[in-house]
């Protein structure tokens, strides 16, 4: 295949536009009524309005310099993360510090229990030994790559009811090279949160670190609370939760590029960041991974919780949990379907155990619907946000007729596999 290369002359910057046009012609739409997909998140137009304008504006900041030149960015930083430490219920002890996504505070996450178990001889026997982290079934994948890149090994253990980690074989698979236990809050393939509280009892009494993912609940659970929805205990209330990442970026609204990894102790972030002095250019030091980065993100972040304060994030929720809820209990009425576990945040998966799952998500992707799917046990996985609470009533309908066709034999499964991200 040819090579692409530069344009001999440049292109006028009307011409780039019309000619990124054609190129994103077959991309999906980011959000819709139809599509649960995820990835990106619909706050509603006001909110995309502030996230872009902040992030415009600081496009070309470079975060890196942000305790050199930009004093702007450190403020937007300390008080994002003051912002989710109090949401949080966090300690005065703790602290934080943003990242780039989800990915990025998992990975710092293991690297600051790895590091704290070497030097408080916690986990690993001998240097020779390799440290490890407990994950459980459901948990994402970013514990894993993180292990991986670290030196380090994930053990997998399988879920136990309700789609939540099984505590006793989590116990059971505790060595003494164990260094963290990770847990979700809610997972993404169930949308169930963990037994935290058993979880960070075992964490407490074997003296290991023990990570909260966040990353979907950070958002939402402190606000059902508030709302007073049941929500689980999952945060810094618990007194062996060691750290919690949550994502910005997911139903915090802000622009792509912002999470954030607390830590119930500052003290603890001594092993999270990274220093070198050993260059002519002076002291480098820094809490996460990447070096050069916009702050555009960032300040997309500290403008939309400005934007929705408690009662806009308050709002959403409420608004999200009642098309959940009204989901699942649709899901309930239909015979032979059945929704994996109990759904905690704004995620649902569903499906069939008498008949194949899969024929019925291509019956729903035939009518347009665009969702992922599981594959153990064969599911149907939503993500809702704003934009569907008017699309389920017509959703429902659809899935009714899908399970006819299913029930009857008209409709067999394509072969098709479920596909996270690749
Ligand atoms: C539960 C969970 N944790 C972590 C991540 C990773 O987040 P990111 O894609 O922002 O790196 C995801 C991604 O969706 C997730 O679902």
């Amino acid at each position: 295949m040819k090579r692409t290369e530069l344009p001999a002359e440049g292109l006028a910057p009307d011409k780039v536009v019309h000619a990124m046009g054609k190129i994103r012609a077959d991309d999906a739409p980011w959000y819709g009524p139809r599509r649960f997909i995820g990835g990106s998140y619909y706050g509603g137009e006001e909110v995309q309005q502030v996230a872009d304008r902040a992030s415009q504006d600081y496009q070309h900041y470079n975060a890196l310099y942000a305790g050199k030149v930009f004093p702007s960015l450190v403020r937007y930083e300390r008080e994002v993360v003051d912002i989710l430490l109090s949401l949080l219920q966090a300690p005065q002890t703790a602290s934080g510090c943003v990242t780039s996504g989800g990915t990025e505070s998992l990975l710092l996450a293991v690297k600051t229990a790895r590091d704290w178990a070497a030097a408080e001889r916690r986990g690993a026997q001998s240097p020779e030994a390799t440290p490890e982290i407990v994950v459980p079934y459901a948990a994402h994948p970013g514990f894993d790559k993180a292990a991986h890149l670290l030196g380090m090994r994930s053990i997998r253990v399988p879920e136990g009811p309700g789609y939540r980690a099984d505590v006793g074989a989590i116990a059971q698979a505790i060595t003494s090279n164990t260094v963290m236990l990770a847990a979700s809050a809610p997972s993404y393939p169930y949308g169930v949160t963990d037994p935290i509280d058993e979880l960070a009892e075992l964490a407490r009494t074997q003296q290991l670190w023990l990570h909260v993912d966040a990353c979907h609940g950070g958002f939402v659970l402190p606000f059902a609370r508030k709302l007073g929805h049941a929500v689980p205990a999952f945060d810094f209330a618990i007194p062996g939760v060691t750290s919690i990442s949550v994502d910005v970026h997911k139903l915090g609204y802000a622009n792509k590029g912002v999470s954030a990894l607390l830590l119930r102790d500052h003290e603890l972030s001594e092993f999270q960041h990274y220093g070198f002095t050993n260059w002519p250019a002076g002291a480098y030091r820094t809490a996460a991974v990447s070096g050069s980065r916009s702050a555009g993100g960032l300040a997309s972040a500290w403008a939309v919780m400005q934007f929705l304060g408690e009662a806009g994030y308050c709002e959403i929720v409420e608004n999200i949990i009642a098309t959940r809820e009204k989901l699942v209990t649709g899901i309930g009425r239909i015979a032979d379907l059945q929704v994996r576990g109990k759904p905690d945040g704004y995620l649902v998966a569903f499906g069939s155990d008498d008949y194949d799952s899969h024929a019925v998500a291509d019956g729903m992707e035939d009518r347009d619907w665009v969702f992922n799917r599981l594959r153990n046990p064969p599911s149907l996985h939503l993500f809702l946000d704003r934009s569907h609470s008017d699309s389920v009533d017509v959703f429902l309908a659809d899935l009714h007729q899908v399970m006819e066709e299913v029930r009857s034999g008209r409709r067999q499964a394509r072969a098709v596999d479920a596909v996270y991200a690749v």
